[in-house]
């Protein structure tokens, strides 16, 4: 199976992710498990689980020894594992995981559906390890609205350069709206399919502060940033600090996600479920 196109931009050290996306992962985390209903005493899986913002959220509600977290990248599955001794966390990606059917109470993926090989058969695997009656969910960056940032960044970048269009996320992430991921919840088999926004928030010291992990590379809008000669790499510095309007003082951004939560309802044919 070929990889995603951005799924390669996470190979990078976990702090680079921390201080661009990460920022918004704990707050998120938190809507996320409310979305999913998660109570102490239920066991979880974070898939696709970075260097570990839900996986730590899960972990403060239910306990280490009730969470595990999956991710393909290595150096961020190195990252979770320091950060929270006690967790099972391995490297495998969403499309074949490494546990048992019905393992979990609930399955959950924070921004990872769009990096997925193969989403439909990622999701699918979701529920396969989750218990009849359980629940699987998932955030989505409304990368074509309201996730400021991003939202900024593109815009600039196509400004100055049109062929970036390919790139922009609001274009070529296939879910990252309420309809194509309730519609990808409801093919996979889950029943009582629901999609909210959830609006969080991040905060910068100074402009600097947003642009200095851009330069590392991170995600597919770090990865743009850095594929740029110094000239226009300059240039597109310029025009986002210009139209997010920020200057040198401490500023706040919002971020809007779309959750899905579905049920693992009805029993399914595990064997048929399972990838070949
Ligand atoms: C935007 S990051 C989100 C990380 C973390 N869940 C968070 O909220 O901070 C996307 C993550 O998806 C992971 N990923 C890429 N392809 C994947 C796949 N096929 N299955 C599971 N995770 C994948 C990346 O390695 C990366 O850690």
């Amino acid at each position: 199976m070929t990889e995603a196109p951005g799924a390669a931009t996470f190979r990078t050290p976990a702090e680079a992710y921390d201080r661009h996306i990460g920022r918004y992962g704990g707050a998120l985390a938190r809507a996320l498990i409310e979305a999913a209903g998660l109570a102490p005493g239920d066991r979880a899986l974070d898939v696709g689980c970075g260097p570990g913002a839900l996986t730590s959220e899960l972990v403060a509600l239910l306990g280490a020894e009730h969470v595990a977290a999956v991710d393909p990248s290595a150096p961020f599955v190195e990252a979770c594992r320091e950060r929270l001794p006690g967790v099972r966390v391995e490297v495998a990606a969403a499309e074949r995981l490494p546990f048992a059917d019905g393992a979990f109470d609930c399955a959950l993926a924070q921004l990872v559906v769009n990096f997925m090989t193969d989403p439909p058969a990622g999701v699918r695997e979701l529920r396969r390890v989750t218990r009849l009656g359980g629940t699987v969910a998932a955030a989505v960056w409304d990368y074509a609205g309201e996730m400021t940032i991003l939202r900024r960044f593109w815009d600039a970048a196509v400004a100055l350069d049109p062929s970036a269009e390919d790139r922009d996320e609001g274009r070529s992430m296939p879910f990252c709206m309420p309809a194509e991921l309730g519609d990808l919840w409801a093919s996979a088999g889950l029943a009582d399919v629901r999609v909210a926004p959830v609006v969080v928030a991040a905060g910068y010291d100074g402009f600097e502060d947003l642009w200095q992990p851009l330069e590392l590379g991170v995600a597919p809008s770090g990865a743009y940033a850095i594929s740029l000669p110094p000239e226009r790499r300059s240039a597109l510095k310029r025009e986002l600090r210009r139209r997010l309007g920020a200057g040198d003082g401490p500023f706040r951004l919002t971020a809007r996600a779309w959750v899905a939560t579905g049920r693992v309802g009805e029993a399914v044919d595990q064997a048929a479920a399972r990838p070949a």
